[in-house]
This record gives structure tokens, C-alpha cells and sequence, in this order.
């Protein structure tokens, strides 16, 4: 059963030419899809169209599932609102309705499965980019979202802080995803992999990864 589906969509900025021009994807519920292509393709203005931050200019995007999709988005910067890096998580518990003793306790477990404990007092904008995109989707999975956008989550990562937050995700994270990624060696290992050119999506090739 699909969770998003995009039909025949395109869009653009005020007097900017097209970026995406009739693309069409349809993702499962529980699936998870990276979708690369080279800077400027477009693939930021895909996750906004997806998520509903951009109205497409032609076409129709539509979403079956029962809560608001979640997106990181690639500047992390831009959804850290809180004063700590604790106060950040327990912010997005309290949106579930959940009691101050459940917030604090889940909380705490959230920054431990992320390895956050240790910069759970300091704040959010003064950590490193990859510890901010840590946080960011630490927050945004206590939503228990069914539908992830990830614009180059891991991005500011590398070696083996990227190997470990890649096996946590796959390790923990269920929600249908779409991931981006803007080289091929960032790919996720074992991912469906769709390449975004000239505003379409096509697969991508076996020998391209
Ligand atoms: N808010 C905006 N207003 C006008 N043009 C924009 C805006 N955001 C992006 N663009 C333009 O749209 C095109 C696609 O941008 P987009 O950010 O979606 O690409 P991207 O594939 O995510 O790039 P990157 O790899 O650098 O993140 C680019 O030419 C960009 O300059
Ligand atoms: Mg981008």
C-alpha cells in the first residue's frame, strides 16, 4: 500500500525555469529509497514537493498516512529551536501529549540510543553539523513518524560516526524513507537507489554504484 505518491509533478520557484518536470514516484509504506543526483538537480525541491512545504505547479502529490511526514532537512540549523540539545527532544515528546515523568524518561533513552548524552546540556547550534543532524532526527523520531524526508542526513558525517548512525538507522528506523544523497559513494548500503536528472527520476544503473 503506497504511503506518498507523486503524479506526473512539477515545480518551480517564482520566476525560476522548472525543476522538477512531471515526475512520478510512488513509495510504499516501510519502503526506503535514496534518491541521488548532482547539486542543483533539484533534489531538496523534490523532499519540500513531497513533504508539502512546495506546492507542485502541475500535478498532484498525495499522502495516506495518518500523521504529518517528517523532514530533516539539510541545513539542520534551520529546525534546531530549543535552548539544549534535552530540551530539544523533550520539546517534540510534549507535542504527543505525553506526561513530564514520560517525557524525561524517554528523553533520556532517546539521547542514549543516539550516543547525545554527553552534549545533552549544551546548545544545539554550538555542536558540530553532524551531531546537529543527529539531534534533528533524534527529535523528529519521537514523533514516530511513518513517512521520513531525509535531505542528506549524514552529510556532515564520515568514517565511522557515518558507518555507526547507518547502522542504527538501519538497525531502528521502520518509517517509509526517502533518503538523499548527492554522490554515489554516500549511497546507503542495500537501498533502492533512483537517480534525479534533468528533473525526472529514473533507476539508476548497476555499474553506476
Ligand atoms: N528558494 C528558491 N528560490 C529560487 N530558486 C531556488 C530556491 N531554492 C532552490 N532554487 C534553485 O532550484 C534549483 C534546485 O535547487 P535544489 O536546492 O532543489 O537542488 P539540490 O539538488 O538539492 O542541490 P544541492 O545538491 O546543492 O543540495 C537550483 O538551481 C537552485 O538555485
Ligand atoms: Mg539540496
Amino acid at each position: 500500500m503506497a504511503i506518498l505518491v507523486l503524479e506526473d509533478v512539477s515545480a518551480a520557484y517564482s520566476n525560476s525555469p522548472e525543476i522538477l518536470k512531471g515526475l512520478s514516484l510512488s513509495l510504499e509504506r516501510g519502503e526506503q529509497i535514496a534518491i541521488i543526483g548532482r547539486n542543483g538537480e533539484g533534489k531538496t525541491t523534490l523532499l519540500k514537493v513531497a513533504a508539502g512545504l512546495l506546492a507542485p505547479t502541475r500535478g498532484k502529490v498525495r499522502h495516506f498516512s495518518s500523521s504529518n511526514p517528517a523532514i530533516l532537512l539539510q541545513n539542520p540549523r534551520q529546525q534546531l529551536v530549543c535552548s539544549t540539545v534535552r530540551e530539544e527532544i523533550e520539546y517534540t515528546l510534549r507535542l504527543n501529549a505525553l506526561d513530564d515523568k514520560t517525557v524525561a524518561r524517554v528523553a533520556q533513552d532517546r539521547l542514549q540510543q543516539f550516543d547525545l548524552e554527553h552534549a545533552s546540556e549544551q546548545h544545539p547550534l554550538k555542536l558540530s553539523g553532524g551531531q546537529q543532524q543527529k539531534v534533528a532526527l533524534a527529535a523528529l523520531l519521537c514523533r514516530e513518524p511513518e513517512l521520513l524526508l531525509l535531505d542528506e542526513p549524514d552529510a556532515y558525517l564520515d568514517g565511522a560516526s557515518r558507518r555507526e548512525f547507518r547502522s542504527f538507522f538501519s538497525g531502528q528506523v521502520r518509517a517509509a524513507t526517502i533518503w538523499i544523497v548527492s554522490r554515489v559513494s554516500e549511497l546507503p548500503e542495500g537501498m533502492k537507489a533512483m537517480r534525479l536528472a534533468n528533473g525526472v527520476l529514473s533507476s539508476l544503473d548497476v555499474d553506476e554504484k
